[in-house]
């Protein structure tokens, strides 16, 4: 399983603790090398909708979904701590609704969900925490709200709105979150909100003073090119890798140097020459 949440919860920078690592994964084989990676947690997001399902936004998806790539990345077994990310809708209408949606997440295999936004999402999130499941807060560019924020904008520029950051993620805090992604924040915001909670901000697109980051699978593998933010270290070019290894495959084939002898299964010499009698040709 990883760190517990209570463990995740104590991981400040500036208590000497090491930085968090956390990767998304949305299923089996994900999981498996974010474990084998060494990575701290796994967030199973909502981001699944646009680097997986071929979705322009994260709205699309539903419950279901998520509940499905949860199971995924559980299955695996993977020794990180796993985020189930709540999406949009399931915890807008109704207290009740919420902490069922945010169990659905548990029953699959999260050891904690993420839901975004600041201080209009308190009552849902003391909800969930009353429900026993730990919650991790998610500010800044919340790709949720892409419609109300006019696109993915980098939020908190101004000195007014970086203070409300501040005061959201104090909330959260004070709520019970175990942590909060800060997504899309300029450097100083993002170290004025990981001095002022003692809970860890781990960050995307916030700079280097958070108390861990986070990167979406594909961005950091370089399996998603079509689009690369100015936040992103791509460490790898799987994209460019798999073009190149299934060419090669297709040009095999189409060569007949695919499948070879050693790739083959072969007949017993004694069975190969009974069929060789009875329809007169070699097996
Ligand atoms: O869904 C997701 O991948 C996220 C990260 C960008 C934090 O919420």
């Amino acid at each position: 399983m990883g760190l517990s949440a209570p463990a995740i919860a104590t991981r400040k920078v500036c208590d000497g603790g090491e930085p968090l690592v956390m990767v998304t994964a949305y299923d089996a084989p994900g999981a498996r090398i974010a474990s084998e990676a060494g990575a701290d947690l796994i967030l199973v997001g909502d981001s699944v909708a646009m680097v997986v399902l071929g979705y322009d936004d994260t709205l699309q998806v539903t419950v279901d979904d998520m509940v499905h790539h949860t199971a995924a990345v559980a299955r695996a077994k993977p020794d990180c701590h796993i985020v189930g990310d709540l999406p949009w809708m399931s915890y807008h209408v109704s207290p009740e609704e919420t902490v069922r949606n945010a169990a659905w997440l548990m029953r699959a295999g999260a050891h904690s969900v993420k839901l975004e936004g600041g201080r209009k999402r308190l009552p849902m999130i003391e909800k969930i925490i009353d429900a026993e499941i730990p919650v991790m807060g998610h500010i800044g560019l919340t790709p949720q709200s892409i419609h109300t924020m006019g696109g993915f904008k980098v939020q908190g520029t101004e000195p007014e709105h970086a203070r409300k950051l501040v005061q959201a993620a104090k909330s959260l805090e004070h709520a019970g979150c175990f942590s909060v992604v800060l997504e899309g924040v300029p450097v100083r915001v993002a170290e004025m909100v990981t001095e002022a909670i003692t809970i860890p901000t781990i960050g995307i697109g916030a700079g280097m003073h958070t108390d861990g980051q986070v990167l979406v699978y594909h961005d950091l593998l370089g399996i998603e090119d079509r689009f690369v933010p100015k936040f992103v270290r791509r460490y790898a070019d799987l994209k460019g890798q798999s073009v190149a290894a299934m060419k090669a495959f297709a040009d095999d084939v189409r060569s007949g140097a695919f499948p070879n002898h050693e790739e083959s299964y072969h007949m017993a010499t004694s069975e190969a020459e009974e069929l060789a009698g009875l329809y007169g040709s070699q097996g």
